[in-house]
């Protein structure tokens, strides 16, 4: 089984996860990333079960249009009753790495609006410890080199993410070689450094249940 294949497998599951839940009138949170890009190709064939959707990128919303799936702005609607999407890495109890595409503030946005996060991997994603992957940190562009240097007396490595612009118009540092001892202690370090937007730590507001494909199969882990 391909890694392509995995991630449709996953998208699959997540759809007929979410269709036992969903009301005519519900809203579903949609990610970013090629994951979230298999779950937008599957929901597709039931865009009549659900009202619309927030999406979590320009590049997602412009797939979800293209689609012919409704797109609302997060601040029209009253909440998100399930949101989906991808990561970099999970752990076992659900914190995430999310990022690599660059969509992580909204990402973050739109999972703290959702009554349930389903987050949707292969089997690469999976990780006893977080950090093997580069943490992705937004930063307003004036506030680089300062949050640069922060984030290597922590210890870290910072990249930066050269020619990308995040849709809120910032930058991002990718950081190699962090030690994610405890990743909700660290991602409230990092959103108090002023000049920082958003941080790739996703633990305050981990997954709800992470589903991972496998050549075996779907399997399952929920928060406890
Ligand atoms: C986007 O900014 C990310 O958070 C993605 O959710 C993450 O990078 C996973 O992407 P893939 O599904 O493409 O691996």
């Amino acid at each position: 089984m391909t890694q392509d294949e995995m991630k449709r497998a996953v998208a699959q599951a997540a759809v007929e996860h979410i269709l036992k839940k969903l009301e005519r009138d519900s809203i579903v949170g949609v990610g970013t990333g090629s994951t979230a890009n298999c779950f937008i190709d599957a929901l597709a064939a039931h865009r009549d079960r659900f009202a619309a959707t927030v999406a979590s990128s320009e590049a997602t919303a412009e797939r979800l249009r293209g689609h012919g799936i409704e797109v609302l702005d997060l601040n029209s609607v009253g909440g998100i009753d399930v949101y989906v999407d991808g990561a970099d890495e999970f752990d076992p109890h659900l914190n995430l790495i999310k990022g690599g595409g660059g969509a992580l503030t909204r990402e973050k946005i739109v999972a703290a609006a959702s009554r349930e996060f389903v987050c949707i991997v292969d089997q690469s994603k999976q990780v006893d410890l977080l950090g093997n992957f580069p943490l992705p940190v937004e930063v307003i562009p004036m506030a680089r080199s300062l949050i640069g240097r922060e984030l290597a007396k922590l210890g870290g490595q910072p990249v930066y993410r050269e020619g990308f612009v995040t849709d809120n118009g910032n930058l991002i540092l990718d950081v190699h070689d962090m030690e994610i001892v405890d990743p909700k202690a660290l991602e409230r370090h990092l959103n108090n450094l002023p000049g920082v937007v958003c941080n790739g730590l996703f633990a305050l507001r981990g997954a709800d249940l992470v589903l991972m494909s496998t050549p075996e199969g779907v399997k399952t882990f929920k928060a406890s």
